[in-house]
C-alpha cells in the first residue's frame, strides 16, 4: 500500500519548485510568522551588519515545508551577501566541500540543506572551516600524507534540517545561532493565504482563507498548494468563485479533513487504534502496518499528529491518544493516554 502524497506532503516536487519561488518571501519583512525566531535573527544580523562583519553560523530546524530554505535566502539577502546552494546527500567526499569552499566569496552565505545526511569527512572539515576560516588539503596516502592547511573567505554557514537530533553535537555546537521552526498558528496561515491569493491574482475572501488555513497542518507549503487546488476547483466549477463551502468542497474531494489530516495521518491513526489497540507500539513496526518508511512517519506525519494531540511518543513506544480515538468516532478505553481519569484530571506523561 503506497500512498499519493502529492496533495498533502509536505515536500516540494518538480513543477511546484518554480510555483514555490514566486510565492516565497524575499525580506524578514515580509516573512509571515515565526515571531521569535524572526526577531532573534533581525538582531542576528543587524548587528552583524553594525560590525562588518559577517554573523555567526546558523541552524535551522523544523519539520518540512515551514520556511528554512526561505529564510536562508533572506539571510543572504538581508545580508546583501552571495548565496550558494547545496545539500548534505551532494556532499559525499571531503573534496565535494572543500571545492565549495575554497570558492566563496568574502562574506557569502554558504547553505547546506538536509544537513544531518552529510557525509563523515566532510562533516570533520566543515568543523575546521566553521571555527577558524581554514581547511585541510590532504595531498597523498597512508604514512606519506601531508595536510596542507589552505584558508577560506568568512564565511556563514546556514544549515537546515529536519532532524536535529541527528545532528552530531561537535557540529550543532559550531552554530552561534539555532532558529527553531514550528507548525504555524492559523492566523498565521491566513495571512500567508492573503499574500499568495494576491500574487497569484485569486479573489480569496477572509472566510475561504481561514477554511483552507484550518487545513493545512500548520504548514505553509501546504497552504499554499491547497490554495491552488481551490482554486483549480472553483475555476473549473464555480466560475472562479471561491467561497468557504467552495473551499470546503474542494478539500473534502481531495480528501483533507477539517483537522487537515491527510491519509498517510489516518492511516497511520487507524493502524494505531485497529491493528494495535491503540499501542504503545515500536516506530519500525508501525510503518511497516502502513507501507511507509519509518523516516516518512517519523518526520512527516508525527509531528503534527503529536501537536495535535492525537499521538504520543513515549519511552514503550507510539500511543493514540483518547482524543485520537474520539477523533475516528470510537470510544477510548479505559486509561487511554491523555483520557481524563475517574477525578478529573488529565493523564500526565
Ligand atoms: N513565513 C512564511 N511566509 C510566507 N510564505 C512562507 C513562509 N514560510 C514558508 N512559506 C512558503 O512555503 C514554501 C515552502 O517553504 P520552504 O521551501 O522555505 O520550506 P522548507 O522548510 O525549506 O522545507 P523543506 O524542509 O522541505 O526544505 C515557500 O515557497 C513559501 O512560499
Ligand atoms: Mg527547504
Amino acid at each position: 500500500m503506497s500512498f499519493d502524497r502529492e496533495l498533502v506532503s509536505p515536500d516540494a516536487e518538480g513543477d511546484e519548485r518554480v510555483i514555490e519561488a514566486a510565492l516565497r518571501p524575499k525580506r524578514l519583512g515580509e516573512f509571515i510568522g515565526q515571531a521569535r525566531v524572526r526577531e532573534q535573527l533581525s538582531l542576528v544580523l543587524q548587528s552583524a551588519l553594525l560590525r562588518a562583519r559577517p554573523p555567526d553560523h546558523v541552524l535551522m530546524s523544523g519539520p518540512p515545508g515551514l520556511g528554512k530554505t526561505t529564510l536562508a535566502m533572506i539571510i543572504a539577502a538581508e545580508l546583501g551577501a552571495p548565496l550558494r546552494v547545496t545539500s548534505g546527500p551532494a556532499l559525499e567526499r571531503a573534496g565535494d566541500l572543500a571545492a565549495i569552499l575554497s570558492t566563496l566569496s568574502d562574506g557569502e552565505v554558504l547553505f547546506i540543506d538536509e544537513i544531518h545526511r552529510m557525509a563523515r569527512p566532510a562533516e570533520e572539515m566543515l568543523y575546521l572551516a566553521m571555527e577558524d576560516f581554514r581547511v585541510d588539503i590532504v595531498v597523498g596516502k597512508g604514512p606519506g600524507a601531508t595536510a596542507i592547511p589552505l584558508d577560506i573567505a568568512p564565511f556563514t554557514l546556514v544549515g537546515a534540517t529536519t532532524r536535529a537530533g541527528l545532528l552530531p553535537a561537535p557540529l550543532r555546537d559550531r552554530f552561534g545561532f539555532t532558529a527553531h521552526m514550528d507548525f504555524y498558528e492559523r492566523d498565521e496561515l491566513e495571512q500567508v493565504l492573503r499574500r499568495s491569493a494576491r500574487l497569484l491574482s485569486v479573489d480569496l475572501p477572509g472566510e475561504a482563507a481561514e477554511e483552507i488555513a484550518g487545513r493545512s497542518r500548520g504548514t505553509p507549503r501546504i497552504a499554499n498548494r491547497l490554495l491552488r487546488r481551490v482554486r483549480d476547483f472553483s475555476d473549473v466549477r464555480a466560475e472562479g468563485l471561491i467561497t468557504r463551502e467552495i473551499a470546503s468542497a474542494a478539500l473534502n474531494l481531495y480528501e483533507v479533513d477539517a483537522e487537515g489530516l491527510d491519509r498517510l495521518d489516518r492511516a497511520v491513526l487507524t493502524a494505531l487504534l485497529r491493528r494495535f489497540g491503540g499501542g504503545p507500539v515500536g516506530l519500525s513496526t508501525l510503518a511497516v502496518a502502513v507501507g511507509e518508511e519509518p523516516e516518512t512517519v517519523e518526520v512527516v506525519a508525527e509531528p503534527f499528529l503529536v501537536r495535535q494531540g492525537l499521538l504520543a511518543r513515549t519511552p514503550r513506544g507510539r500511543v493514540a491518544t483518547a482524543a485520537a480515538w474520539t477523533h475516528f468516532g470510537l470510544v477510548p478505553p479505559p486509561g487511554a493516554f491523555g483520557a481524563l481519569d475517574a477525578f478529573g484530571a488529565a493523564d500526565e506523561e
